[in-house]
């Protein structure tokens, strides 16, 4: 009894020092990889409203049948890069929807629950390397006053 409880102790602490290595630092600790699980989440969790390359679904800018607007594009055609790291992060974290919508509904779903606050992080690097450097500039001076909110990973 007492041994297993330790080997799950064991197993539950390796589990941490796994999470803390992997999820530890800063993403430009290793940039080209934390860009590639981004991508990785990117293609997992939003491909398929936003498109394998961020082209966003058709008329877009047009309600659809419910009038509720479709997914937009996050390459330099939509306005992603609009926004503060702040708000991407809520948008991301708790859905959203369009105020003029006719229905009620999250269109776009809450990942609060599904991805880390560290996974969003990388989610959200990787939409930044979809921009033009003008745009990437614009949010990063956008994010200056409204960056990541700080929660752990
Ligand atoms: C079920 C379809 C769907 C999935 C899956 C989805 N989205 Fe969305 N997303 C939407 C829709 C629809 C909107 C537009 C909401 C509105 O403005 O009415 C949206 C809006 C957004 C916006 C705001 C863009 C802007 O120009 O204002 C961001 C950022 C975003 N999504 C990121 C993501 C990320 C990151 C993922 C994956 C973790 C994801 N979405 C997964 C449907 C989806």
């Amino acid at each position: 009894m007492r041994k297993t409880g330790a080997l799950v102790l064991a197993g539950w602490l390796s589990g941490v020092a796994g999470q803390a290595l992997a999820g530890g630092g800063p993403a430009s600790d290793d940039k080209a990889g934390s860009l590639h699980e981004g991508k990785q989440l990117y293609q997992q969790y939003c491909a398929s409203c936003h498109g394998i390359d961020g082209e966003g679904q058709l008329d877009w800018q047009t309600p659809n049948a419910l009038g509720e607007l479709p997914a937009p594009p996050h390459d330099p055609t939509g306005h992603t890069w609009k926004h503060s790291d702040a708000m991407l992060y809520r948008i991301i974290a708790e859905g959203w929807r369009d105020p003029w919508n006719k229905t009620d509904r999250l269109t776009m779903p809450a990942f609060g629950e599904v991805l880390s606050p560290h996974q969003i992080r990388l989610v959200v690097d990787y939409l930044k390397t979809l921009w033009t450097p003008e745009q990437r500039q614009h949010q990063q001076e956008e994010s200056q006053d409204a960056p990541f909110p700080l929660v752990g990973d």
